[in-house]
């Protein structure tokens, strides 16, 4: 991968540090993500709310108690994964992100730190993460079922705000967590399974060069 991916530390300096859209006016703080540099699961939501602009963290207000709780059931920490969103600086009044915001932050700083730490699975946690890689997805169609995009498995996820705010989603979201020991066990057998030259049936190449 190219050398301007750079060191995971130093994407969190860029951003911590970044003007280049109109979202780092409103913020506080920008929130970089955290977790292991080498973690197989990288979660990515949408972008930072009022509590993480205000302490510069991932998913530390309520619906981040929830992914903890839904962390739990999957037997994984926070410590275990690498935890990250689409945009990374909060969009004034938690508005939807825009496509110049996205395409922007997620070129300049989410496909290195995706490159960087190549983790055999990736959860979408929401509607715009999820078409960052899936575009024709829909999430309540969609949702939990694994799909190969560039030698990773996507899991798109129920956004874990959705289920508090909608009750009957939550049954959804834990069941799809509970299954994410056995995705990610089937995305590390696949990717140690040296390639089969014979085997033409190359995932279709996206626009999602950088991975
Ligand atoms: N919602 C998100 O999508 N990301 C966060 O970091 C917090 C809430």
């Amino acid at each position: 991968m190219s050398g301007s991916v750079g060191d995971i530390t130093v994407i969190a300096q860029e951003v911590r540090g970044c003007t280049r859209c109109g979202l780092h006016t409103g913020r506080v703080r920008a929130v970089p993500g955290e977790g292991p540099a080498d973690a197989k699961i990288m979660l990515i939501g949408e972008g930072p709310g009022y509590h993480e602009d205000r302490q510069g963290r991932p998913f530390v207000g309520p619906s981040g108690q929830f992914l903890d709780e839904l962390l739990a059931i999957a037997g994984l920490r926070r410590s275990d994964v690498f935890i990250a969103n689409v945009v990374k600086c909060r969009p004034p009044q938690n508005r939807d992100p825009q496509p110049d915001e996205i395409s922007t932050c997620t070129e300049l700083y989410l496909y290195r730190q995706i490159a960087l730490i190549d983790p055999a699975v990736i959860v979408t946690l929401g509607r715009f993460s999820m078409n960052l890689f899936l575009p024709g997805a829909r999430i309540m169609r969609d949702h939990g079922k694994p799909q190969w995009v560039n030698g990773r498995l996507i899991v798109p996820m129920i956004h874990p705000a959705a289920a508090l705010h909608r009750p009957e989603n939550r049954p959804l979201i834990e069941a799809d967590f509970e299954r994410l020991p056995a995705i990610l066990a089937e995305a590390e057998a696949e990717r140690s399974t040296p390639a089969d030259p014979s085997n033409d049936e190359e995932p279709p190449l996206e626009q999602l060069s950088l991975f």
